[in-house]
């Protein structure tokens, strides 16, 4: 359950998110700009840290999910296959466009948009894979989304998601000689991508993604700040927002290394033990 994050580059700008939410965080470059959410299935083909997620469905019998920050769409038409109702909400427009054209993804409803401007649902389960908790860096946005979710929740309704131990502090490893990978992407060629942390600032991690695309050498630079919070601050943003947090995990995919939050909606108002 261990992703990163990208975001602005040369000539790929933060676009005013004023049209789709009241957030003030913007979709990383990685994420919004075509060239690079086109690739972003194919440089990171090992998704077996949705497993855990899969299972957590299967563990609370959840019917209905909504996946916050969906990208792609990979986890959304994964369960889609496996004939659960799902919404993937993601503010990337470039990220939904690569999810909407994949072969599950007609049973899947998409919604450009984020947290806090979700339509009214009830959903069963809502998800953030590949540490999307993380890119929420003020307080505000934070407290914002999971009050969001919250109400798109069925009273008794849980949120999981995941985000990185700082105490591992995992920007150790985000250089590019530890990081850099060449990949051969049909249609594309050879993209080679590599990752440098460019500043750690109190909770705030940032880095650049580098993505060299070998057919016309063309590049791509991208910068983003994750923010990595404490368990227990975690924890009491949780409670702030009206959920009863049932359980801490590990992620079995990385242990040790991260936190996997599973919070539930008070099936009744003001009873949390409810
Ligand atoms: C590391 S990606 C993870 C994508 C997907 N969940 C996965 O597992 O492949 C982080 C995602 O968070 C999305 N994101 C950024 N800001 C967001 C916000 N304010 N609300 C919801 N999602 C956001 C990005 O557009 C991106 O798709």
């Amino acid at each position: 359950m261990a992703r990163n994050s990208s975001s602005t580059s040369p000539g790929i700008h933060p676009r005013p998110r004023s049209d789709i939410s009241g957030l003030r965080s913007v979709p990383d470059a990685i994420f919004a700009h075509p060239q690079l959410a086109r690739i972003y299935d194919s440089l990171d083909p090992d998704r077996r840290d949705l497993e855990a997620y899969v299972a957590v469905a299967a563990e609370f019998g959840a019917r209905s999910v909504l996946d916050i920050g969906c990208g792609t769409g990979t986890f959304a038409c994964l369960l889609a296959d496996r004939g659960l109702s799902v919404t993937g909400v993601d503010p990337a427009m470039a990220s939904l466009e690569v999810a909407r054209a994949k072969p599950e993804a007609d049973a899947v409803r998409w919604l450009h948009g984020d947290a806090t401007s979700l339509p009214p649902m009830q959903a069963d389960l809502a998800t953030m894979t590949g540490n999307v908790a993380q890119v929420f860096v003020t307080d505000e946005d934070w407290a914002a989304t999971l009050q969001g979710t919250c109400a798109a929740l069925r009273p008794g309704g849980r949120l999981v998601f995941e985000t990185r131990d700082p105490a591992k502090q995992a920007w150790l490893g985000w250089t590019r000689e530890l990081t850099r990978t060449c990949t051969e992407i049909p249609g594309v060629g050879v993209v080679e991508k590599w990752e440098e942390l460019t500043g750690v600032s109190d909770q705030l991690v940032t880095f650049r993604s580098v993505f060299v695309f070998e057919t016309d050498g063309s590049v791509l630079t991208s910068e983003s700040t994750l923010r990595f919070r404490e368990r227990d601050e975690l924890a009491s943003s949780l409670t702030a927002a009206g959920y009863h947090v049932d359980d801490v995990r590990d992620a079995p995919d990385r242990p040790g290394l991260e936190f996997v939050f599973i919070a539930r909606r008070p099936a009744t108002a003001g009873n949390p033990g409810t």
